[in-house]
């Protein structure tokens, strides 16, 4: 059997889908790994690593290969060349672009969207939103800290006293808990606030003040949160309105699975803050939580930048590939079997809801309706 790791195909993304440390592991179960030359060169991993590892490194990793590995969806080129019956696995993208979807499946491989990857304790190292959120939550603050134009620590000069900064988190996932934690490191004041009422405890034990506006509980039992209904969101946007209006810094990373993202934070707010102000929309691939953010740009708007990078994990590729890549080795851990032999068995729970297509057709419930 054989494992590809190709380069990936996406501008910009730096990350790659093995680190040595799961190529070793793949060859000590008897599997062959190629990896593409160059590929994990954004991630600061030589080819000289990965073939000490025990790969090979080959100038175009896929087309024979029985797993492909992969960050984002392949290119078109590699899906195409890919073995009828091979499997892909990978951040597929899941949600919208119904069509590079149905291209997937008509590719005939048989495919799993780690990002569907089920929220059971079990999961857990399976879950590349968790592992690569928890990064993108750190670097929010490193990024905001950098465009802020003050400091985030309280400093008692002989020249006077510099304030702490006051750093606002909205949405308290994985994401958001990292960036309370980071944002406290950095010696500011923080407070946060979630729609899951769960998350109370958690942002408290980390030191920050919670702020909840009265809204009913929007916590699934899959542990994402479900849209307010109009009632509870207009609550909500007065709650935020008034403690906006006191932060330097505001950290939006709330998200609902499958939808575009909640509009937590107006123009209107944004006009309520400090001239020097910073927002980070980690929402914003998903059409942010604040309407003036946009891809990749800053946007000043009357004195506040509002930063809009995408795909913050992978502007850490040297810590987040590794996760990544652990990920992927626990999931496969699922389907190769001590001897080297392979089984994919969908009646597991994990196998099961990640598997997006197989046989030429999408066969997720997501796709199919089904229970
Ligand atoms: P996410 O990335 O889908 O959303 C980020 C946060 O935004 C969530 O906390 C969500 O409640 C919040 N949010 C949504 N709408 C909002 C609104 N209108 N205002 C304010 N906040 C809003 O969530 P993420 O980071 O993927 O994690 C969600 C939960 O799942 C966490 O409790 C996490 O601990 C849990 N989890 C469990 C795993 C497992 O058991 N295998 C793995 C990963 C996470």
């Amino acid at each position: 059997m054989k494992i590809a790791i190709p380069t990936e195909s996406h501008d910009g993304e730096r990350r790659v889908a093995a680190s040595p440390d799961t190529v070793k592991a793949y060859v000590k179960k008897g599997l062959e790994v190629d990896v593409q030359a160059g590929a994990g060169t954004g991630s600061s991993i030589s080819d000289d690593a990965f073939a000490a590892a025990g790969a090979k490194i080959v100038k175009e990793a896929g087309k024979d290969a029985d797993i492909v590995l992969t960050v984002r969806r392949p290119s078109a080129k590699l899906l195409k060349a890919m073995k009828n019956g091979a499997i892909l696995l990978g951040g597929l993208e899941p949600y919208g672009d119904k069509a590079g979807l149905e291209a997937i499946a008509k590719s005939g491989v048989t495919a799993f969207a780690m990002e569907l990857m089920p929220r059971i304790t079990r999961a857990q190292a399976m879950d590349i939103l968790s592992s690569q959120a928890n990064l993108a939550g750190y670097k929010a603050v490193i990024d905001a800290a950098a465009h802020y134009t003050r400091a985030f620590p309280m400093m008692m000069t002989a020249a006077g006293t510099v304030p702490p900064a006051k750093v606002f988190i909205m949405g308290v996932g994985v994401a958001g808990l990292q960036a309370i934690a980071t944002a406290r490191r950095l010696g500011a004041i923080v407070s946060a606030t979630d729609v899951r009422k769960a998350t109370e405890e958690q942002v408290k034990s980390l030191g920050a003040k919670f702020v909840f506006a009265d809204v009913a509980d929007a916590a699934t039992s899959g542990g994402y949160a479900k849209e307010l209904s109009a009632e509870d969101k207009a609550k909500q946007a007065a709650l935020v309105a008034e403690h906006v209006k006191g932060q330097d810094i505001v950290i939006t990373t709330a998200l609902i699975p499958g939808r575009p993202a909640p509009v937590l934070i107006t123009k209107e707010m944004v006009e309520s803050m400090k001239p020097g102000s910073v927002i980070v929309d980690l929402a914003v691939e998903r059409g942010g939580n604040c309407p003036l953010s946009r891809p990749d740009e800053v946007v000043v708007h009357n004195g506040v930048s509002i930063v809009g990078t995408v795909n913050l994990a992978g502007k850490l590729a040297g810590n987040a590939s590794p996760l990544f890549a652990k990920n992927l080795a626990n999931f496969l851990d699922l389907m190769v079997q001590k001897d080297g032999s392979f089984k994919i068995d969908e009646a597991d729970e994990c196998i099961k809801g990640t598997m997006i297509a197989k046989g030429g057709e999408l066969v997720h419930a997501m796709f199919t309706g089904a229970k």
